[in-house]
């Protein structure tokens, strides 16, 4: 089964166009492209849309002058109910998926298992408003997807099987496995324009580690860009994905505001689920995954600044959580969050060169006076999905706490989880 994703633009709310470019013109039956008024209409094709009663019948229409196809259904007048009922918003996106030669269905693409009708099919395919990634599978033969447009190749001088371009003094300094960083001017700081960054000190150790330049850095959940500005400081072609395009925004207006006259790589942000990533990129040519994911639904909820001296400051009471829409991995209980994201991870790991490493930025937290230990389950969670840990790094944040409350004095030891964090790193194992 083929399938393509598009994205709810204003004109399909307001109009019902539904821009079905990105599907391309070999995911219709020929004839179905008819003219420009009904009178010359194309042959029809079914469509059953997620909650509208009756399935659609249509043609695509082509321009007058031209002969091209306008890209959207001729039969408009149900879009305006299937968003309404589906509660779509403009940015969201759908999954048209060809059944049969003239049959298609159409659905939300709001959770994790509506693409999964695709998985298990000879080729997976998607788009977004561009044309970047619709698969046409072909008998017996490997598909080829239409990938992003980046550079994912070293292109430094290094030799051998150097990991990365560090010489063997910076390496030294590594070697510690205890890691302190401090905030800069660039970063940032504003809560209100997203509640849980981290430096741009520490995207560049980890990349200056792990990849050489030239080579493709990608974060699954990429907030306000910071791995991406620390892939643009070192050279590295780099891949952000976040759910919300307010975040997607604010990266690259970071970006802009960040890029010099002498760049040869490319940072690209893109709106959508971590779980379609591999729509986007070929196997084996990512050489870093760096990410800080959401911490399950522990942010969502008021904070009670426990942890604080002066509790009632500006964060005070307030819910520190990206968004409510259920694919968002903060809204998840640490169960379905730990295979949720075992299902990304799962699905990132071929994208992964053999060697390349996996670095995820988390802490532990507290709930209910009980440790939910985060850490745990993602390194069980990834091993079972085919992951090696290799290492265990302590992000000391003890440069950056002040103003640190009294905990849990006289009956209860409990250690501040803001004083430090994990960064797992996690390799593909080498091919045997
Ligand atoms: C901890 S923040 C990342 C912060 C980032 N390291 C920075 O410095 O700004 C996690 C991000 O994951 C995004 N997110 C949550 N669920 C997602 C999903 N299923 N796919 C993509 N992004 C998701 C949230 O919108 C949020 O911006």
């Amino acid at each position: 089964m083929e399938s393509c994703v598009i994205e709810i633009t204003p004109a399909a709310a307001k109009y019902g166009n539904l821009n079905i470019r990105p599907c391309g013109k070999d995911f219709f039956p020929e004839d179905t492209f008819g003219g420009s008024t009904k009178e010359k209409q194309g042959s029809l094709i079914t469509i059953n849309a997620e909650g509208v009663p009756q399935p659609i019948k249509t043609d695509i229409p082509t321009d007058n002058k031209t002969g091209r196809p306008k890209w959207i259904f001729r039969k408009r007048n149900w879009v305006k109910g299937f968003i309404e009922s589906n509660n779509l918003k403009p940015g969201k996106t759908i999954v048209i998926t060809r059944i049969s030669k003239k049959k298609y269905k159409i659905t939300t693409n709001n959770n994790h298992t509506k693409l999964e009708d695709t998985k298990n099919t000879e080729s997976k395919s998607t788009a977004t408003s561009k044309p970047i990634c619709r698969v046409k599978p072909k008998q017996g033969i490997r598909t080829k997807k239409k990938m992003l447009d980046i550079g994912f190749d070293k292109t430094c001088e290094c030799t051998g099987n150097n990991i990365n371009c560090l010489t063997a003094k910076e390496w030294l300094k590594c070697q510690v496995g205890v890691w302190q960083f401090s905030y800069e001017g660039r970063d940032m700081r504003n809560k209100k324009a997203h509640p849980a960054t981290f430096p741009i000190a520490l995207a560049r150790k980890i990349t200056d580690l792990f990849s050489h330049e030239g080579e493709l850095v990608l974060d699954p959940f990429v907030g306000s860009g910071t791995t991406l500005i620390a892939a643009q400081d070192a050279g590295r072609n780099a891949v952000g994905f976040d759910l919300q395009n307010e975040y997607i925004n604010l990266t690259k207006n970071r970006l802009e505001e960040n890029s010099s006259m002498f760049e040869n790589t490319k940072q690209i942000a893109i709106s959508d689920d971590a779980l379609n990533i591999s729509h986007y990129l070929p196997n084996e040519s990512t050489s870093l995954i760096f990410t800080s994911p959401p911490y399950a639904n522990l942010l969502n909820r008021k904070r009670k600044n426990k942890s604080r001296r002066d509790r009632k400051n500006e964060q005070y009471g307030k819910i520190e959580q990206y968004s409510q829409d259920p694919r968002d991995l903060g809204t998840m209980s640490i169960e379905k969050y730990t295979k949720s994201m075992g299902d990304i991870f799962e699905r990132l790991l071929p994208l992964l060169r053999p060697k390349g490493h996996c670095v995820i930025n988390v802490p532990d937290m507290w709930w209910e006076n009980k440790r939910i230990t985060i850490h745990v389950s993602l390194i069980q969670e990834l091993r079972e999905r085919g992951y090696e840990l290799r290492n265990i790094i302590i992000w000391d944040r003890t440069n950056l706490v002040n103003r640190i409350g009294i905990f849990g004095w006289p009956s209860n030891y409990i250690t501040m989880g803001v004083t430090f964090e994990y960064l797992l790193d996690f390799w593909r194992p080498p091919k045997e």
